[in-house]
């Protein structure tokens, strides 16, 4: 099974990263490792590549890509939530630069045969990373009906949550869903045909991509990981973050917000009086997003959304 992916806003990303020699950075998703080797080739001769995935089959591949530097790199197979345990084993304080490039690689998609795609018969998995228990099957068969429908609405936000989930408990009845194949019956059945005509994208397209999302348990992750990432970048680090879906650009927008205030006070107060420092501040106040000629060549990034900040000088 081939490897591939092509990075999203790589450039970019490794110029906002301030990549230079000597600096120690963080992958938190190597995936193909096309954004490692960029930074990597940028801070030699002196510096560390840290990089981490929950996929080993992305570490496999970033170890051949990266061999060339395997004297300055350290591969780790773990979730980014568990940055700040990873560091310490590494005995690494804080780092000069964090790069999070959020969702799935091509491979993961095309080739790995986890069910990620609606456009092959495949088992009902979708973990990203094969030691966690819980897979879109289990979702599928053993959750209630409400349950369901909350995650197809808040995670996929389709519109038909409570009929597709309806339809599937009903299918429950004569026996467990367990291909991606009958899912996608189910849901088509569950549309109405002219909502599924008029629509632009494949009728499964939401419920899959809510599955992925409960599967991996992302938006938590990533809600989670935030405040931990920040804690250990060095003054004057970068972070950087691509994400391919609102629901995790919100909260990454927010987060960062919420992060560069400068005061908070009430807004009735007509001065400050707070002590309240900033933990970062804002690189660009507008997300960067991938330009028409990276569209052209790579349409899966159009929907990329690049957002940075930057550790401030006094709050390490
Ligand atoms: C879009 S791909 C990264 C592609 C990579 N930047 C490149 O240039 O090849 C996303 C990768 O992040 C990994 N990933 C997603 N969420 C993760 C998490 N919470 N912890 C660790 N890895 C994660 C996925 O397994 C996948 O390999």
């Amino acid at each position: 099974m081939p490897y591939q992916h092509v990075s999203v806003l790589r450039d970019e990303a490794v110029s906002m990263l301030n990549c230079a020699p000597g600096k120690i950075m963080v992958d938190c998703t190597l995936g193909g490792a096309g954004h490692s080797l960029a930074i990597v080739e940028k801070i030699m001769p002196g510096g560390a590549l840290v990089g981490i995935d929950q996929d080993i089959k992305a570490i496999e591949k970033a170890r051949q890509v990266l061999s060339a530097y395997s004297s300055n790199i350290h591969l780790v197979h773990d979730n980014f939530v568990n940055l700040p345990s990873v560091l310490t084993r590494l005995d690494i304080d804080a780092v000069d630069g964090i790069l999070v490039d959020l969702g799935l690689s091509l491979y993961q998609i095309k080739f790995s045969g986890r069910g990620f795609t609606f456009a092959e018969d495949q088992p009902l998995d979708m973990r990203m990373d094969a030691d966690t228990t819980v897979t879109a099957a289990a979702i599928v068969n053993e959750s209630d009906p409400d349950t369901l429908e909350r995650i197809f609405r808040e995670y996929g936000e389709e519109r038909w949550a409570k009929r597709i989930a309806g339809r599937i408990v009903e299918r429950r009845r004569q026996g467990e869903i367990v291909k991606t194949g009958e899912l996608v019956e189910i849901i088509a059945a569950a549309i109405p045909k002219a909502a599924a005509a008029k629509s632009r994208i494949h009728p499964a397209t939401r419920v899959f991509m809510a599955l992925r999302i409960a599967v991996n348990r992302e938006l938590e992750v990533l809600e989670r990981f935030l405040d931990k990432a920040i804690d250990r970048l060095a003054p004057g680090g970068r972070i950087c973050i691509i994400s391919f879906h609102s629901l995790e650009d919100r909260i990454v927008k927010h987060r960062f917000r919420d992060m560069a205030e400068e005061c908070k006070c009430s807004k009735e107060l007509p001065v400050c009086i707070c002590t309240h420092k900033p933990k970062i501040k804002l690189v660009s106040r507008k997300p960067i997003r991938p330009s028409e000629a990276e569209v052209r060549i790579n349409p899966m990034s159009r929907s990329a959304v690049m957002r940075i900040a930057e550790k401030m000088p006094d709050t390490v």
